[in-house]
């Protein structure tokens, strides 16, 4: 079963082809030239879907099975930001860098050094023109400065809850085991799995 990711995120596409090793997995961007997606949509769901849609109508092909992944972090104390904005926190092609600064800024301006907060993660699955989805979700909190240097966007700030070290610092497996990802991929894998029933 050949597998299309329609992202082109190296951290994401990273994990999801570590999660999914057990599938024949390509990004798009193995298949056809990149191109940008606008992510307009309201929820993690709207623009995974989004995503998943440009990349199967590009691909032309009948028996392509697309996935995407739309994530993000929100953060109790700022009213549930980043959200869906979590990729452009710092403005329109923000690095990852920017984004987390501004974060940590923006916790230091209400005089905090931590916040509850959560990853969501939203995986699209379109196959035959019919379209799924799931969720997964990792809680935990962000405090006010970077700890480590795995994982990638705001792991560095990210600690989940029942640890005292961030995704920064924690190993690949800790993050395999509890990401929202890997939750959201182990659903998406029961319906890649009944696909062809
Ligand atoms: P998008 O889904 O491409 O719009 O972007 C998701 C953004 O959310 C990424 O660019 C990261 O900033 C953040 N993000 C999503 N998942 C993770 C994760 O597992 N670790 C760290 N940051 C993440």
């Amino acid at each position: 079963m050949k597998i299309v990711l329609a992202s082109s995120n190296k951290g994401k596409l990273k994990e999801l082809k570590e999660l999914m090793d057990d599938f024949e997995v390509y990004s798009y961007g193995e298949l056809i030239e990149p191109f940008e997606i606008v992510e307009d949509a309201s929820t993690f769901k709207g623009n995974a879907l989004l995503k998943a849609r440009a990349v199967y109508d590009a691909l032309n092909d009948k028996d392509a099975i697309v996935l995407s992944d739309d994530s993000g972090i929100s953060v109790e104390a700022l009213g549930g930001e980043p959200g869906v904005f979590s990729a452009r926190y710092a403005g329109a092609g923000a690095t990852s860098e920017e984004n987390l600064q501004k974060l940590i800024e923006n916790l230091k301006k209400l005089g905090l050094k931590s916040s509850p907060a959560y990853y969501t993660a939203a995986l699209a699955i379109i196959y035959k023109g019919r379209e799924q989805s799931v969720h997964g979700w990792m809680h935990g909190s962000v405090i006010d400065e970077k700890r480590g240097n795995n994982g990638f966007g705001y792991d560095p700030i990210f600690v989940p809850l029942g640890y005292d070290k961030t995704l920064g610092e924690l190993s690949e497996s800790i993050k395999k085991e509890l990401s929202h990802r890997s939750k959201a991929l182990r659903l998406a894998k029961i319906l890649l799995k009944g696909l062809n029933k």
